[in-house]
């Protein structure tokens, strides 16, 4: 297939570009490069020559994405590319709407007119907003209610694509959707090509491991008055790998018409407090912490139950060991301390 990557250059995105790569597919990478990297897409140009081309440009350049798909015959589109910090949404309302809503719906006004027929969303465990205890692990079927502008960002594009499949089935012609709802996403490419390297980094175990390699001095816990076993909040922790091979599957899987929501996660869930023991495990390094207020907007527990992927698609996640995802992050952590290097990823 031709498949177009919005946000190929970043963190889930690269990945998902390797891997389809690896599965004999050829990608066109779109990305403004305001959190992804150059030079993680020029990694993917050299692991397969010929087979991934890069454009910088935005998904709001909705004429220009269609032409893209266009000349390079796309089958189907992977749609990363989001701004994807909950507290970054709640100060820039707006800018979440525009980039992740109108930016999504310009992406998918511009597969309709290039009559591209599969779409992929990254959809988020965050439209479930905060789910009553009886209905964690969550399921696909539990109520969606966003507690931030992130999450609604989110779950107004599973809208518009439930309805945009709605029309092309009145219509005759053939669309297919899926969007994925990712719970906590970790590590990375066991084989050390690709990283994680946000900036700045907000995520617990990229914060971890930067103490470790003695980036930062120390960390701050967000609160251990939460009402779970140990007091910290527990979430669930898929390895970046297992993502992008569910969406090879989904992708491979998608038949006209169908209109699909899966839950990616491992069922399992860590406290803050485990994750900081597993990255001192892993890194040999004792982490220095200090106990700081709630972050606003974080719910208790976040779990995913994930039998509707492993039953419908034979979906397993390889690594459902904490330390195991834990190992390929440091593992890209000591080779790439600068990341992708000093001047990457500047963001505009
Ligand atoms: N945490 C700390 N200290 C830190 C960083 C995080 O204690 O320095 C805690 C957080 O409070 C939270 C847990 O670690 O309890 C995990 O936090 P992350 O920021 O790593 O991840 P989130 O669960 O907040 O965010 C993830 C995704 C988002 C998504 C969200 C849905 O990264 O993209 O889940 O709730 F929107």
């Amino acid at each position: 297939m031709n498949v177009l990557v919005s946000g190929g250059a970043g963190y889930i995105g690269s990945h998902a570009v390797l891997r389809l790569v690896e599965n004999g597919h050829q990608v066109l990478i779109v990305d403004n490069l305001s959190r992804g990297h150059r030079e993680a897409a020029a990694v993917l140009e050299s692991i397969a020559p010929g087979r991934v081309a890069f454009e910088d440009c935005d998904i709001l350049e909705t004429e220009r994405l269609a032409g893209l798909m266009t000349s390079h015959r796309c089958d189907a589109v992977l749609h990363f590319a989001a701004l994807a910090y909950v507290g970054e949404s709640v100060e820039q309302p707006l800018r979440y709407y525009r980039n992740n809503t109108a930016g999504a719906l310009s992406l998918i006004q511009a597969a309709e007119d290039a009559g591209v027929g599969r779409f992929v969303f990254s959809s988020t465990c965050a439209t479930y907003g905060e789910p009553p205890v009886d209905q964690v692990p969550i399921a696909e079927t539990c109520g969606q209610s966003p507690v931030n502008p992130y999450g609604w960002s989110k779950l107004m594009v599973e809208r518009m694509l439930i309805d945009r499949a709605g029309q092309a089935r009145a219509g005759g012609s053939p669309f297919a959707f899926a969007a994925l709802r990712y719970f906590n996403v970790a590590g990375a490419d066991p084989e050390g090509r690709l990283g994680e390297d946000h900036r700045p980094e907000s995520h617990l175990l990229p914060i971890c491991l930067e103490v470790a390699s003695g980036k930062r001095e120390s960390m701050t816990i967000f609160g251990d008055d939460y009402d779970t076993p140990d007091g910290t909040c527990i979430r669930d922790y898929v390895h970046v790998i297992d993502l992008v091979n569910a969406h090879l599957l989904v992708l491979e899987a998608l038949e006209p018409g169908d209109q699909r929501f899966y839950n990616i996660g491992v069922g399992r869930g860590y406290s803050v407090l485990e994750c900081i023991e597993a990255c001192r495990r892993v890194t040999g390094h004792p982490i220095p912490v200090t106990m700081g207020a709630r972050r606003p907007g974080d719910p208790p527990m976040l779990t995913a139950n994930p039998d509707r992927i492993r039953r419908e698609l034979g979906f397993e996640a390889r690594y459902t060991n904490l330390d195991e995802i834990i190992e390929t992050a440091w593992r890209w952590f000591q080779a790439n301390p600068q990341g992708y290097g000093p001047e990457a990823g500047s963001g505009r």
